[in-house]
């Protein structure tokens, strides 16, 4: 198991958790199999919150893995029920993101007393994810169901069928465009008006497509629209989501009306 360097006392404790867990996984043989699936990236820290997550029988088991990304790793899993999972896990290890992670952070109200130890900041951003794919959801926008968060684990509702992901809007075309497009423009209002979330990273990388519906995903730098970030972040989402449908052949709105109509300050797209 590869380890990441961390400060003693995180390594005593995290010694001493190891401990108890090999003890506890000789009683809990099945276990081993969810384990064999992370072991080679994820710190016993986190191996610890998974476990924790399968005593809670919030998961019941791991498969492979869906996409191993900068910042996480997305695998495809099952809770108890044999309901497909989306389980999240974002890494400890690597630390060229914290750094945009804190920017994000700050200047959220959610988050005010943030500890600047690398891995709060990793356990704070893992939460924030799941806050607001909660706001999101209250909001009626479709988008993965947020199920439980533990450290840097987020679990939430897979997206997709029998391990297959849905497909993400830049690898296959909407059947009907120009309704795919209003379709997400209403999201985005939702999320602006009702959630007063911006997502910040709207493009169609983080849409997937699935019953010819977008559902938007990886919420996790959305912002609260009373952050400093939120306007730039909304007109740069708004410029992305016209790029893209342009080159479909849509006839996209005009982005400064758009805005407008996003934030609920206008009645009309046109
Ligand atoms: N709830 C989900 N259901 C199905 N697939 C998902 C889900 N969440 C993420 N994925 C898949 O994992 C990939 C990476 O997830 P994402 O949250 O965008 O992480 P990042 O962009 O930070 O690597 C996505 O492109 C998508 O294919
Ligand atoms: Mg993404």
């Amino acid at each position: 198991m590869h380890l990441v360097s961390t400060p003693e006392r995180i390594e005593k404790k995290a010694d001493a958790i190891q401990r108890r867990y090999e003890e506890e996984s000789l009683m809990l043989d099945k276990d081993q199999e969810e384990f064999k699936v992370i072991e080679e990236v994820f710190d016993r820290l986190t191996l610890e919150g998974v476990y924790k997550l399968i005593r809670k029988k919030v998961i019941d088991r791991i498969y492979g893995v869906i996409k191993s990304g900068k910042e996480a790793r997305v695998y495809w899993g099952q809770d108890p029920k044999g309901v497909e999972l989306a389980i999240k896990i974002y890494y400890t290890s690597t630390s060229d993101f914290r750094r945009g992670m804190i920017k994000y952070i700050k200047g959220d109200r959610r988050f005010k007393r943030v500890s600047k130890s690398p891995r709060s900041i990793i356990y704070t951003w893992t939460q924030k994810e799941y806050k607001n794919l909660q706001l999101v959801e209250e909001a009626g926008v479709n988008a993965p169901r947020p199920i439980a968060f533990h450290r840097n684990i987020l679990v939430m509702t897979f997206i997709g069928e029998d391990g297959i992901p849905a497909p993400l809007l830049r690898e296959v075309d909407p059947i009907d465009p120009d309704d795919f497009y209003i379709k997400l423009l209403n999201d985005m209002r939702l999320l602006f008006t009702k959630s007063k979330l911006v997502h910040g990273d709207l493009s169609e990388y983080n849409v997937m497509v699935w019953e010819d519906v977008p559902v938007i995903f990886d919420v996790s730098q959305a912002l609260l629209s009373t952050h400093p970030l939120a306007e730039s972040l909304l007109q740069r989402d708004i410029a992305n989501v016209n790029t893209y449908f342009k080159r479909l052949g849509v006839e996209v709105f005009d982005a400064s009306k758009m805005e407008l109509w996003i934030k609920g300050e206008s009645e009309n797209l046109s």
